[in-house]
């Protein structure tokens, strides 16, 4: 729906049900991301979370994303929302398999569209483990800019994990 060079972001749908799945099952891929502590969920609990990703659901915006040949390869999506200071909090994932090719750099950045064109957000927030440098590479393709750095603020691959916080403002 939102269409980008390489990627579109979309609803999900039913029949994504399986690649994601197997997306948040992978446990480097967990290690990797900020929230929640690295354990597997159940077909039954994804298919839970896809189920509330509806547009008749207002208190977030998660889009699937899909490459040129309609796979589903990742995720990304605007949590948090803050109305009255217009702030939001961005989140992305792409499938092991589908790194390294351009699709989360210009996920993120139509995602960052949406924000400012479609929410009228003012600011775009993201918390990073500070070992996650594709993650940070990502983010500042698209113009984010580090505010601060929250020292050993995880427990994370045994051990204290500082956290990198970065922001974008509207155009
Ligand atoms: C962060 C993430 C979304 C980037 O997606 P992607 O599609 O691989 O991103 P891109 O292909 O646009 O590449 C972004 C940067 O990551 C780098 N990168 C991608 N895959 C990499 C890998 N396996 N190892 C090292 N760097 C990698 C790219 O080289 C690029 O950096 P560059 O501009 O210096 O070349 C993806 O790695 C991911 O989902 N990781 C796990 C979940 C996660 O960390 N989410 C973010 C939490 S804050």
């Amino acid at each position: 729906m939102i269409e980008g060079k390489l990627v579109r972001l979309r609803a999900f749908e039913a029949d994504d049900l399986d690649a994601s799945h197997a997306f948040v099952n992978d446990y480097e891929t967990l290690r990797e991301m900020l929230s929640g502590i690295p354990y597997p969920s159940s077909m039954s609990d994804e298919r839970e979370w896809l189920s509330r990703q509806s547009c008749v659901t207002r208190g977030e915006y998660q889009f699937a994303v899909e490459d040129g040949e309609g796979y589903l390869v990742g995720r990304c999506g605007v949590t948090r929302l803050d109305w009255k200071n217009r702030l939001g909090e961005l989140g992305i994932m792409v499938g092991a398999p589908y790194r390294g090719r351009g699709y989360g750099t210009e996920a993120m950045a139509l995602l960052c569209a949406f924000c400012f064109e479609e929410l009228n957000l003012h600011k775009l927030r993201v918390s990073v483990l500070a070992f996650n440098r594709p993650a940070l590479r990502c983010y500042e393709a698209n113009g984010f800019v580090r505010e601060g750095l929250l020292r050993d603020e995880v427990w994370r691959k045994g051990a204290w994990q500082d956290v990198v916080l970065l922001s974008k403002t509207a155009p």
